[in-house]
């Protein structure tokens, strides 16, 4: 299987996961979209949806699938979502598409995370993918100097403003050894919105798509 058949096959597999008369939080990207199409096919079997950008309730919504308020919803059974990078530890780098505060945030609230992974997002280290790191716009000077001090090397995304109205710090040069304690340091910095570790929350299950079919990874 090449890279792009590997993401629709673990995300093909997370389908199983789904229980009957849920709501389902789903991610954001290439390999979160093809969850979405996969979805479509199932949608009687779902109560609606908890979206984590604009771009993903665009495509649920596209399919037919209902797009719910998170505020008006008490229980999230699942979330459903791909990665920049995991390791076996299932701690993540995200926020390559620059949803990572939803993300986040739908992750929080959910019982049960399944990442949807092909097999080049596994690592043994996390920090070669850019770190991304969402900061209210008039914080980033201080916030990229607040980085610089702890050893990376934050580059502005370009021409990209997040859906909150927010810009993204691409940190580069991290090996990231422990990714609790980074991600807990990168919270105090006033003016960072989130940061992409997701490693205090990590997920729960790794569908992992490879070349010899899609592996299940649990901590
Ligand atoms: C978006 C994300 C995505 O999950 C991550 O970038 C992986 O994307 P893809 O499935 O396209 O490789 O965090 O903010």
């Amino acid at each position: 299987m090449n890279q792009d058949e590997q993401k629709r096959a673990a995300a093909h597999a997370a389908i199983q996961h789904i229980p009957a008369g849920c709501i389902v939080g789903v991610g954001t990207g290439s390999t979160a979209n093809y969850f979405i199409d996969a979805l479509a096919d199932i949608r009687s079997r779902i109560d609606g949806a908890i979206a984590s950008s604009e771009a993903t309730a665009r495509r649920l919504s596209g399919h037919g699938i209902e797009v719910m308020d998170l505020n008006n919803v008490d229980e999230l059974p699942l979330y459903v979502d791909g990665a920049d990078e995991i390791t076996s530890h299932l701690h993540m780098i995200k926020g390559g598409g620059g949803a990572l505060t939803r993300e986040k945030v739908v992750a929080a609230v959910a019982k049960k995370f399944i990442c949807i992974a092909d097999q080049s997002k596994l690592v043994d280290v996390l920090g070669k993918f850019p770190l991304p790191v969402e900061v209210i716009p008039m914080a980033r000077g201080y916030v990229a100097r607040e980085i610089i001090r702890l050893g990376g090397q934050p580059m502005l995304r370009q021409g990209f403003t997040t859906d909150n109205g927010n810009v993204i710090l691409d940190v580069h040069g991290l090996q990231i050894l422990n990714p609790i304690e980074l991600e807990t340091e990168l919270n105090q910095i006033t003016g960072i919105v989130t940061n992409g570790l997701f490693a205090r929350r990590p997920a729960d299950l790794l569908l992992l798509g490879s070349e010899g079919g899609v592996r299940t990874i649990v901590i």
